[in-house]
């Protein structure tokens, strides 16, 4: 079965087409092309833009894609896209581009849960079948989350932020002290110049049960000590250091926390995921940690940490062929959740999507209106 794939959910546009075979599920093709540069200059991603530019690139990557594999669109069984969470304008040009894609080739259509495209991301860039129970670490700029997985659709939450993202951290930080956006990459650079023990800054929810992050305190103790400091904000070491310091506490409370989750869900196996994953030390750390907790540590390559639709394509896939129904794709949902996913909840919605547009029409449409009849709408 080949799926392809399709994630808009924030600034980078992805396409994949992916193949399962009995034992994992292969990508063949994916084509990721980010928008970093465009938003660069305004601090952060501005959802106009990233609309604009999903419109732009989705007719030459999906086409791109499969001239790459040699295959015509009739070889596709299905078409997935991010259904949520993410930017509502941003996730409806790639599900709607799926929709008319699946629509024009008679194929069936999957929405993904882009939380649930990264918890299965490290199974597939690694080639390996997804294993039941493990624990998920999802750090990116959106989320921190920590999910026992015991099966499809059977998400546990252990503990995720009560305030910044990890990602989101390293992106305030990076915008407090002047370099420019995504922080992540820009703070690691300046961290490997710097001494990590130079601030003692502070680790939230120390307690080992505790599988909650709170990033908030320590981004308040580094504007402290620069704001605090004018004199030397022109001091590069300075700088270097208050960097490595800072980059020093995520990766512990992330790794720490990581661990302790595997141990209190008494799993054997730790799949993580998430842009803050390309971060170096954190890896190393991750790698280390796991090693003397003998856990089986399932780390993507960096390329398959950040987003891109190869997690997305692959998530349909194996959902799929392991006979899952699969999530209709009617509507994108910007705040999709990974741990109420009962079944039939789609037809619920939709259902309840058509009982609202009916109400509404009763009330405001006046009779001579020239709008479709509340009955005769098609809610897919
Ligand atoms: O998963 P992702 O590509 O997009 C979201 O779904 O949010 O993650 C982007 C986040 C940004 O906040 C970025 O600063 C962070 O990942 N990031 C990093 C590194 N590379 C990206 N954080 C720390 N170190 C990095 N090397
Ligand atoms: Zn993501």
């Amino acid at each position: 079965m080949r799926v392809l794939g399709i994630e808009t959910s924030c600034d980078e546009t992805a396409v994949a087409l992916v193949e399962t075979n009995p034992w994992s599920t292969d990508i063949l093709a994916q084509v990721v092309s980010t928008q970093i540069a465009l938003h660069r200059p305004f601090g952060g991603v501005v959802p106009e833009m990233a609309t604009r530019e999903h419109l732009r690139n989705l007719p030459l990557l999906v086409p791109q894609v499969m001239r790459e594999v040699n295959l015509g669109l009739d070889a596709i069984d299905a078409i997935a896209a991010t259904e949520g969470p993410g930017l509502a304008s941003s996730l409806l040009i790639g599900h709607s581009y799926a929709r008319a894609l699946a629509v024009a080739l008679s194929k069936p259509m999957v929405g993904v849960n882009h939380l649930e495209g990264h918890l299965y991301s490290s199974f597939l860039a690694n080639r390996r079948a997804v294993e039941f129970p493990f624990v998920g670490l999802i750090a990116s700029g959106g989320h921190t989350l920590l999910v026992h997985a015991l099966g499809w659709d059977r998400y546990v939450k252990l503990g995720s932020t009560v305030d910044d993202a990890a990602g989101e951290a390293f992106d305030k930080v990076a915008k407090l002290i002047g370099l420019p956006y995504p922080g992540g990459p820009e703070i690691e650079k300046m961290a490997a110049k710097g001494n990590a023990e130079a601030f003692g800054l502070p680790r939230s929810f120390p307690e080992r049960d505790n599988l909650n992050f709170s990033f908030s305190g320590l981004k308040t103790a580094v504007r402290f000590f620069f704001e605090k400091s004018p004199m030397m904000q022109a001091d590069k070491e300075w700088i270097y250091d208050l960097c490595a310091s800072f980059q020093k506490a995520v990766v512990d409370v992330l790794v720490r926390k990581a661990v302790a989750a595997v141990g209190q869900a008494r799993v054997e196996r730790l799949a993580v995921s998430g842009g803050v994953l390309c971060n170096k030390m954190l890896r190393e750390e991750l790698e280390f940690a796991c090693y003397e907790a003998g856990i089986d540590l399932i780390m993507p390559e960096p390329a398959y940490c950040t987003d891109n639709a190869g997690m997305i394509a692959g998530t349909a896939a194996e959902k799929l062929a392991a006979g899952v129904e699969p999530r209709v794709g009617d509507d994108i949902n910007p705040n999709l959740d990974l741990f109420s996913p009962e079944p039939g909840r789609d037809l619920a919605r939709g259902l309840s999507v058509a009982a609202k547009l009916k109400n509404r029409h009763a009330k405001d449409v006046p009779q001579e209106s020239s709008v479709v009849p509340p009955g005769e709408i098609e809610v897919w």
